[in-house]
């Protein structure tokens, strides 16, 4: 299936069929896929967090006012941010880069003190809304490979982010849950299957210069 006819085929799945799980091969390969995602210098600001655990997730229904997909999908991805993007943060990116490419670690120190000097130029909460940027490529990503497995979603953002951080144990690993999405297969109730797409129209969407 092309990209394209996955994303017309995906909708924001609002009742998930409880009965069905991913295969873990899918599973793997759509956060294979998701782990690819590009990031501002290569960052990747994020950690992905993969719940499958009833009772956790019953508490972050909860904390996402209700909504029945948190309990029904076959696991929800949280994507949470980092509070702490600082010189160490950049430093152990920076031994990665040289491990990864083989290359010294002193020929990468321009870059280093480029994207240094990018960090140290933010404030913390500038840093974060930086990092929140990242995990929605990341979301777009994990959409749309998923619509090409056929495997539906619902991107979520309402949720009490705070809440997600105490249940998911995230501020002491230095994160903050940002935007969510709920993977598994459309229930054949769904109402919202079947209703067409809105979208602007070309006109309105495309400026072309
Ligand atoms: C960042 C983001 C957050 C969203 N949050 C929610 C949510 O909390 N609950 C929900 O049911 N849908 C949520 N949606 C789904 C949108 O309402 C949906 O994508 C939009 O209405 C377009 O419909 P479609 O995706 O079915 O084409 C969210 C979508 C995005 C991209």
């Amino acid at each position: 299936m092309s990209l394209k006819t996955g994303l017309e085929w995906r909708y924001a799945t609002k009742k998930f069929d409880n009965t069905k799980k991913i295969p873990a091969d899918k599973l793997e390969h759509l956060l294979q896929t998701v782990k690819l995602a590009p990031s501002s210098f290569g960052l990747q600001h994020y950690e992905i967090v993969v719940v499958e655990d009833p009772a956790v997730r019953e508490r972050l229904k909860e904390a996402s006012y209700g909504q029945s997909q948190l309990t029904d999908a076959s696991q929800v991805i949280v994507f949470a941010v980092e509070t702490n993007i600082d010189e160490d943060y950049v430093k152990a990116y920076i031994d990665e880069m040289a491990s990864a490419r083989g290359v010294k670690r002193e020929d990468l120190s321009g870059f280093e003190q480029y994207v240094l000097g990018s960090v140290s130029r933010l404030s913390r909460e500038e840093n974060i809304n930086w990092a929140k940027k990242q995990a929605y490529i990341a979301l777009g990503v994990l959409i749309s490979s998923a619509s090409e497995l056929q495997i539906d979603s619902c991107p979520m953002e309402g949720f009490e982010a705070d809440k997600y951080d105490e249940i998911l144990g995230l501020k002491e690993k230095g994160l903050t849950a940002t935007v969510m999405a709920t993977i598994g297969y459309r229930s054949d109730e769904d109402p919202y299957a079947n209703m067409a797409k809105v979208r602007k129209s070309d006109k309105d969407l495309f400026i072309r210069i």
